[in-house]
C-alpha cells in the first residue's frame, strides 16, 4: 500500500482543509494518507510519496512549507512528490496568481537541485479562503481600490479530482524508480 504525507501550512486554516480532503481522497482510493502541518517542526521521510501545500501570502509559499520541501528534498532520493499552492489572486487575476505558484514552484525545484531534487509529479493551484478581515490595515486600502471577493472559494470537486489523479502518477514514479538502472530526474 502507498504511504503517503501530505504535509502543508497554513495561516487561517483553509489550506489545512484541503489537505484534510485530499487526504481523504487518497484513502478512499486504497492509499495510506495522513496529514502533518509543516511547522510541527516533523520533516519524516518514512513514506512512498509526499503531497505539500501552502497557501501564497505576497507571492510566495509560508517559508515553513518551503523549508519543509526543501529539508525533505535531501532525504528522499527522488521519490515522488506532489504541491499545491492555495491563493485568491488567481479570481482578480489569473494570470498573476498562476505566475506566482508558477514562479514559486521553478524556484523551489531550482533550489532543491543541489541535492537529488524534488521529482515533482503535479502540481496544482486552488482557489482559497478570502476574508478581508485578515488583510493588514495597509492592505485593506490597497484591496479598496482592486477587492478580492470575499468568501469560500475552495472549488472540493476541483480539489478531490487532483487527488484522485495523483496515485497513477505516484505508482508510475515509484515503478520507474525501481527498475534496475532507473533514473532519477
Ligand atoms: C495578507 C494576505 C496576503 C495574501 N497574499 C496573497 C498572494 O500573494 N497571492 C494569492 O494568490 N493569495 C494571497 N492571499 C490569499 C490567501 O492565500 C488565501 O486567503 C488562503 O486561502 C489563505 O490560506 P490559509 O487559510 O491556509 O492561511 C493573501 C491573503 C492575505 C490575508
Amino acid at each position: 500500500m502507498t504511504r503517503v504525507l501530505v504535509a502543508y501550512a497554513t495561516r487561517f486554516g483553509s489550506t489545512r482543509e484541503i489537505a484534510s480532503a485530499i487526504v481523504h481522497e487518497l484513502n478512499a482510493g486504497g492509499l495510506s494518507a495522513q496529514a502533518v502541518e509543516t511547522g510541527s517542526g516533523l520533516v519524516t521521510d518514512d513514506y512512498d510519496a509526499f503531497v505539500i501545500g501552502s497557501p501564497l501570502y505576497g507571492g510566495t509559499w509560508l517559508s515553513s512549507a518551503g523549508v519543509f520541501a526543501a529539508i525533505l528534498a535531501e532525504r528522499i532520493n527522488g521519490k515522488p512528490v506532489a504541491l499545491f499552492s492555495v491563493g485568491t489572486l488567481i479570481l482578480k487575476s489569473p494570470k498573476r496568481g498562476r505566475g506566482e505558484h508558477t514562479e514559486f514552484i521553478e524556484g523551489l525545484v531550482e533550489v532543491t537541485r543541489s541535492s537529488v531534487g524534488l521529482n515533482v509529479v503535479s502540481d496544482a493551484l486552488f482557489p482559497g479562503y478570502f476574508d478581508r478581515a485578515n488583510l493588514p490595515w495597509m492592505l485593506r486600502i490597497v484591496d479598496r481600490f482592486v477587492p478580492t471577493p470575499q468568501g469560500d472559494h475552495r472549488n472540493w470537486p476541483e480539489i478531490q479530482q487532483w487527488a484522485r489523479s495523483l496515485a497513477p502518477k505516484f505508482d508510475a514514479s515509484l515503478a520507474n524508480e525501481s527498475q534496475p538502472g532507473a533514473e532519477i530526474q
